[in-house]
């Protein structure tokens, strides 16, 4: 058996939430290991500056708005990608919302709203891509999950429920795609300052100060920690590995 590689070259990724703080590093990260990307978010114009960042790395790129919560939009990118690069080998559900409040204070738009980008939206580009991954007998999903799938935390309740769903989902998806060449995992970081928190990180320090206590490598993280773990989830190199939830977190987990 040949030593697997690390390299993507000549595969195609899709990065949901790619013009996000997470979602354009894995973005880059992919195509510095050398596939080709597409960047899918709501802004269409912010996924065009990601992904003219990618080709100006020398790859292939195509920036496409998507709303992952609304199936008729998972669908029409799903349209769109194939007919521009023919398939996806890679697939990163990495689109995902907080909402910073009480858990009495949520009302019910802020909660359908979590659960749907982050646990549905996985769910649904899953269904839209898996197809010509089955097909293929190849592919790779990679979950966003978090360290809140498996952590309580106060003022984060639907995020919470949300990243559970996630990890378990990577879970029944990896045993009903195993059998058609699919490897499903997870990603679980812990606190990486991106837009999604810089405010709270700002300005709520006693938060993330509780988180940081806990961590043994005693810094949070950078969005470039978790490149590593991406490109090896998407890579032959973790060939034999699915189902898994790969914790990105500096120690956290541990202790
Ligand atoms: N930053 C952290 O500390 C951290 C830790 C653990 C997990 N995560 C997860 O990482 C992912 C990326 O977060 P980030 O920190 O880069 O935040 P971010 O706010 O920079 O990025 C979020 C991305 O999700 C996209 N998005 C929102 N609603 C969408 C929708 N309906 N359809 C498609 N895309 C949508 C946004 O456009 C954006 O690109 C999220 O799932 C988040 O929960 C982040």
């Amino acid at each position: 058996m040949p030593f697997p590689s690390f390299r993507l070259d000549g595969q195609v990724a899709l990065v949901t939430g790619g013009n996000g703080g997470l979602g354009s590093l894995g973005c880059r990260a992919f195509a510095e290991a050398g596939a080709d990307v597409v960047v899918a978010a709501p802004d269409a114009a912010r996924c065009e500056v990601v992904a003219q960042e990618v080709r100006a790395m020398g790859r292939r790129a195509l920036a496409v708005a998507v709303d992952v919560t609304k199936r008729v939009s998972v669908d029409a990118m799903t349209a769109r990608v194939l007919d521009a690069f023919g398939r996806v080998d890679i697939l990163f559900n990495n689109a995902g919302v907080i909402s910073p409040k009480t858990m009495i204070d949520l009302d019910d738009a802020d909660w359908h709203h979590v659960m749907d980008v982050s646990a549905t939206g996985t769910w649904q580009c899953c269904r839209a891509l898996a197809p010509q991954m089955i097909a293929r007998k190849a592919g790779r999903i990679i979950n966003m999950g978090s360290i809140l799938s498996s952590h309580g935390i106060a003022n984060r309740a639907p995020y919470c429920a949300a990243k559970a769903a996630v990890a378990n989902l990577t879970r029944a998806m990896a045993v009903e795609l195993g059998p058609h060449g699919i490897n499903v995992n997870a990603v679980a970081p812990t606190v990486i300052v991106t837009d999604l928190n810089r405010h709270l990180v700002d300005h709520q320090p006693q938060v993330y100060g509780t988180v940081l206590a806990r961590m043994p490598l005693g810094r949070l993280g950078q969005p470039e920690d978790l490149a590593g773990a991406l490109v090896f989830l998407a890579s032959p190199a973790s060939a034999f590995i699915t189902g898994q939830i790969l914790h990105v977190d500096g120690g956290f987990g541990a202790t």
